[in-house]
């Protein structure tokens, strides 16, 4: 019992503690030059510049969305999944999607929601003290982030509309907000969703085994008072790249034994020579209530706000139940992108939703079979089995 509690302690502290500044430096050294690149500097890196604006929500949250300008079209939204960021659109460098659209004389804007390495900031609440700073999921990300980070484009650029790539938690967002916002559907003309995630009651293990024992995992962390994951300092980040990167054993470890089995196996597409540019970037700071909240909607079969339990449920929804999210209400255009791989994104999690979804203007399955649920932001072909499907909707839904 001793033992189990000293290394639940010892993990719990790698999520927790940071490295040092010396320690960060020399493991960072470690990494090619895209690897250790913030946004900003792959922008320029890669030929295009980008902009910083910093988006404050209603509820107090500094966001940095990056504006990369062009003139094709309308704005175009990039929005990142859970524990990534912007880089996630542009480490493919030449290959990425970022890239690609500013090529091709988009104007293009990627957001950043709450939390990440760079949304860690707040009017008044300190993240690294400040427990109710990571009191927050994919309801506050799409009912505050993704309506800031809307009109602030909208504002900018004097649009009326937008089209938007999204991808996983990056679409789900949309979902809550045209739901719960629906004057927001008239702000966006199509939404692309990429690996689209809104039911997760499908999920083959070991995801389904993490969700089965997702309250016992929230009850330990919130015991242990941990309430945020992956931060870019942490020992564990440290770890990651550490071990991550050592040759033939880094892969096997980290990506064959761990990633593979969540998001899909495609060996193809991640090779070894990417993970040491990955693991600069991901994953980046999510909150464990965030976590919780989808493996709820996987439990509950229902899409619907975080359950605070009977009791919590009735003061803050007066209702035993949490209010469930009408999909009725999302009206906007969509695109439903999926790969038949993808074993967060299942088809029949995606059936689901498409059946309730009233505007779904295409769905499309990628050509590419073994297509995962990161294929589409760091798979190395993108360019042969996505690109054309974008450019497709962004030309036809103008
Ligand atoms: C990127 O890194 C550069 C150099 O450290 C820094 O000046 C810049 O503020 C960073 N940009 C962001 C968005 O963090
Ligand atoms: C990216 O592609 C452009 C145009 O093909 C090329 O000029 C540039 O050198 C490439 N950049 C890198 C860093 O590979
Ligand atoms: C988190 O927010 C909910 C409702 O928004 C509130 O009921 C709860 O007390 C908050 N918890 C913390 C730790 O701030
Ligand atoms: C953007 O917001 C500013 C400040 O609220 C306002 O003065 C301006 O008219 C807005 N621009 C557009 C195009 O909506
Ligand atoms: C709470 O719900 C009850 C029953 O639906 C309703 O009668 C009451 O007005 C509600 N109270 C508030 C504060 O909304």
């Amino acid at each position: 019992m001793a033992v189990y509690k000293i290394l639940i302690i010892l993990i719990f502290n790698c999520l927790t503690v940071y490295a040092s500044k010396q320690v960060t430096e020399s493991v960072n050294a470690l990494l090619p030059e895209d690897g250790r690149l913030n946004f900003t500097q792959l922008a320029i890196k890669y030929g295009h510049p980008a902009i910083e604006y910093e988006v404050i929500t209603e509820d107090g949250y500094i966001l940095k969305l990056f504006h990369i300008p062009g003139t094709k079209g309308r704005p175009v939204l990039l929005m990142h999944g859970i524990a990534d960021s912007a880089d996630t659109w542009i480490i493919r460098g030449n290959l990425s999607l970022a890239v690609s659209l500013a090529n091709s004389g988009y104007d293009l804007w990627i957001g950043n929601i709450r939390g990440n390495r760079y949304s860690r900031h707040h009017v008044s609440l300190n993240p690294d003290e400040d427990d109710a700073f990571w009191n927050f999921s994919f309801h506050e990300n799409g009912f505050y982030d993704l309506p800031a980070i809307i009109d602030t484009i909208l504002n900018k650029t004097g649009a009326d509309m937008l089209n938007a790539i999204a991808h996983s938690q990056g679409n789900t967002l949309f979902y809550v907000l045209c739901s719960t916002r629906p004057e927001y559907n008239s702000k966006i003309n199509v939404m692309m969703a990429l690996a689209p995630i809104c039911y997760l009651q499908n999920v083959p293990p070991p995801l389904s085994i993490l969700i089965q024992l997702s309250p016992s995992l929230y009850k330990l962390l919130s015991d242990f008072d941990i309430n945020e994951i992956g931060n870019h300092n942490s020992l564990l980040n440290t770890f990651e790249k550490i071990i991550c990167t050592r040759p033939k054993i880094g892969y096997a470890i980290c990506i064959e034994s761990i990633v593979f089995p969540i998001i899909g196996y495609d060996n193809e597409e991640l090779k070894p020579d990417f993970v040491p540019v990955l693991v600069g970037h991901f994953p980046t700071s999510a909150s464990t209530k965030g976590l919780y909240h989808f493996a709820q909607v996987g439990l509950r079969k229902t899409f619907a706000q975080f359950d605070y339990g009977n009791a919590g449920n009735l003061e803050k929804y007066n209702s035993t139940l949490p209010p469930v999210y009408d999909l009725n209400l999302v009206t906007t255009k969509i695109v439903l992108y999926v790969g038949l791989n993808d074993c967060i994104s299942t088809i029949a999690d995606v059936a689901i939703l498409r059946s309730q979804l009233r505007n779904v203007v295409r769905y499309i399955v990628s050509p590419r079979l073994e297509c995962n649920h990161l294929d589409h932001v760091w798979g190395e072909h993108m360019n042969n089995y996505l690109f054309p499907y974008i450019y497709d909707v962004l030309k036809s839904y103008k």
